[in-house]
């Protein structure tokens, strides 16, 4: 996944484009670059390393009203100067930026080879420019040309380019995401709302197929033939604060700490406690009154929500199973027009879940798909969207989606089984007053939490397991995954009963063992920690004061005493908190992981 930024208005772009592209780091960080029209035309800086680099290496201020910039995530070609965007043809008379990938670029590089054009870069993006400057030669306007280029391309893209000597941006989607943004005289096209919500909050989500053309004097919506097409403006409710990293060190820590509030907004108005009412009134009654089974699809940290979605309809007694979106085309259950098929998408452009997706839709399931952002991919493809309020989430680790998707989650599971059973589950009565209590819980562990301390104690550790049970597995898989991706240390989440048939082999006194305790058979759980103490790992207790676990174990976090469905997310926000304090003390690079992106735009 990369990060698309384009700006076309009075004034001098330079500001706006590298705005953008800090806004958009966490889409990519392994080099970046921007291009802008001059009177002498475009000129391009661009390296590998990160944008604050590229930054203090534009040495002369650049100047142009119009510009494009880039920040990557490599697929095709090491993090190279040559390998960064923007790419041109070799006479720099057009420049482009690319997202996604161009699955024919090989036969069209061959081609243009083949007449003369000269390559500098192992990018399959470097065809493009290219393929627009061939169309240019043969007498094409640079509308028809860009047109014909996007014409022969195949794979997914979102694509900006501009060509020298005009004030015009050309622009093409095709799988990865692409919204413009619209200010009085001022116009933008990024790959997600952030890049420029300093400027504007009028946003238009582009579709597949939609071609664009931005001048100062608005923008034309076509589909690739020229068609002219109706595409209308929302305004979004995210303010520039909520993306920006206030007086946090890592976006990570802020969105830790954003939880109460993001978890009140998800459940806001969909709870009604008094008359133990799930109020989703996205979905009319009975709505799924005739699904048979619910199948999850979703990866990373949505997959560990879907787990947690999925056993609490398997204990609600709705057949489910959480599947592995990038799994789904080889080991998909047999689906028919009764399974419900649910793509948990932070991002909603996750290539592999949307995959999963489209082969739900095409083998005829019910598709809906619990997300973060409003106009995704997921949003506008599934049958039905369940949005999950949580704000931008800029910090490559998900840490406030993850709770918000498992609350949401929780209450779309009950709903369906209220809807399939005919009445409310029996402990909805109980669950309702405990969910509209954890914004306040959140804040207690956010206030009292020994993570600092625990993470410091342990940090010469060869190893961090994670065991739970029941919903506290997938805050195990999480807890674990978490940790990997920020610390770079070696964590492995576990089913409590699993450690026994296998990973008590690993155990040592240099492996602690972090056991979380949701009020599912803990006493099981307990044994199974005790199992490890035994050989000489630490246990670390995440469980409430009066728990027995705090009197075995070595170590506590606390968490309030509350409903099974929920401990695990109290329990996850301890263990989110250690996670983010081994990996400050490690000097990691936090929000931005190596090697990783915060939305995985190819399967
Ligand atoms: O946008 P999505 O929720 O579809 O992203 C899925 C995963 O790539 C994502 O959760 C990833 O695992 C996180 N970086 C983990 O913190």
């Amino acid at each position: 996944m990369c990060g698309i930024i384009g700006r076309v208005g009075d004034g001098n772009a330079l500001e706006s484009l590298l705005t953008g592209l800090e806004n958009l780091e966490y889409r990519g960080y392994d080099s970046a670059g921007i291009a802008v029209q001059n009177g002498s035309g475009i000129n391009v800086q661009k390296r590998s390393g990160k944008v604050e680099e590229l930054k203090e290496s534009i040495g002369e201020p650049l100047r142009g009203e119009v510009g494009i910039g880039h920040t990557r995530w490599s697929t095709h070609g090491p993090p190279t100067d040559a390998n960064a965007h923007p790419h041109t043809d070799e006479s720099e008379d057009v420049a482009v930026v690319h997202n996604g990938i161009i699955e024919n670029y090989a036969a069209l590089r061959e081609r243009l080879v083949a007449n003369g054009y000269a390559f500098s870069s192992e990018t399959d993006t470097e065809v493009i420019p290219h393929l627009i400057q061939y169309y240019l030669d043969a007498g094409l306007d640079s509308e028809t040309a860009f047109r014909q280029a996007i014409d022969e391309l195949e794979g997914n893209y979102a694509i900006t380019a501009m060509v020298s000597g005009e004030h015009v941006l050309y622009a093409a989607r095709q799988g990865s995401p692409l919204v413009v943004g619209i200010e009085d005289g001022e116009y933008f096209l990024a790959s997600d709302v952030p890049a420029f919500l300093e400027y504007t909050d009028s946003v238009v989500y582009l579709e597949d197929g939609d071609v664009v053309v931005v001048d100062e004097d608005g923008v034309e919506f076509t589909d690739l033939d020229g068609n002219p097409i109706t595409r209308t403006s929302e305004t979004v409710d995210w303010d520039p604060e909520q993306a920006g990293k206030g007086a946090y060190d890592h976006f990570m820590l802020k969105e830790i700490t954003e939880q109460p509030t993001s978890l009140a907004q998800a459940i806001e108005g969909r709870i009604d406690p008094t008359n133990s009412r799930i109020a989703l009134s996205d979905f009319e009654p009975g709505t799924f009154e005739e699904i048979d089974t619910v199948q999850f699809v979703a990866c990373g940290t949505s997959y560990h929500a879907a787990l947690y979605g999925s056993l609490i309809l398997n204990q609600a007694g709705v057949r489910s199973t959480a599947l592995l979106a990038n799994e789904y085309s080889v080991s998909a259950p047999p689906t028919d027009d009764d399974t419900l098929v649910i793509a948990v998408t932070q991002s909603g452009e996750t290539a592999d879940t949307l995959s999963a997706l489209r082969q739900a839709t095409a083998e005829g399931a019910r598709t809906l798909t619990v997300t973060n952002v409003v106009g995704s991919t997921a949003a506008r493809e599934a049958d039905d969207a369940l949005f999950i309020r949580a704000g931008p989430e800029i910090g490559v680790a998900a840490t406030k989606t993850f709770s918000s998707q498992a609350v949401i989650l929780t209450l779309l599971g009950q709903r369906i089984a209220s809807d399939r059973q005919g009445e409310p589950p029996a402990d909805l009565e109980s669950l309702l007053p405990e969910l509209a209590s954890m914004p306040g819980a959140i804040d207690d562990v956010l206030d009292d939490s020994d993570a600092a301390a625990i993470a410091e104690r342990y940090e010469d550790s060869q190893a961090y397991f994670f065991i739970g049970r029941g919903l506290g597995y997938p805050v195990a898989l999480e807890g674990a995954l978490k940790f990997k991706e920020i610390t770079y240390e070696h964590a492995e989440g576990f089913a409590s009963g699993e450690l026994k048939h296998g990973p008590l082999a690993l155990v040592t006194p240099a492996t602690p063992v972090f056991a979380i305790f949701t009020g599912e058979e803990d006493e099981k759980t307990l044994k199974n920690a005790e199992e490890a103490q035994t050989r000489g790992a630490p246990v670390v207790a995440v469980c409430p004061a009066d728990h027995p676990a705090v009197e075995v174990a070595d170590e506590h976090l606390e968490i309030a005493d509350t409903d099974p469905d929920l401990a695990g997310l109290l329990a996850n926000v301890q263990l989110q908190l250690v996670s983010y304090h081994a990996a400050d003390l490690l000097d990691r690079p936090i929000d931005k992981p190596r090697n990783l992106a915060k939305s995985v735009t190819v399967e």
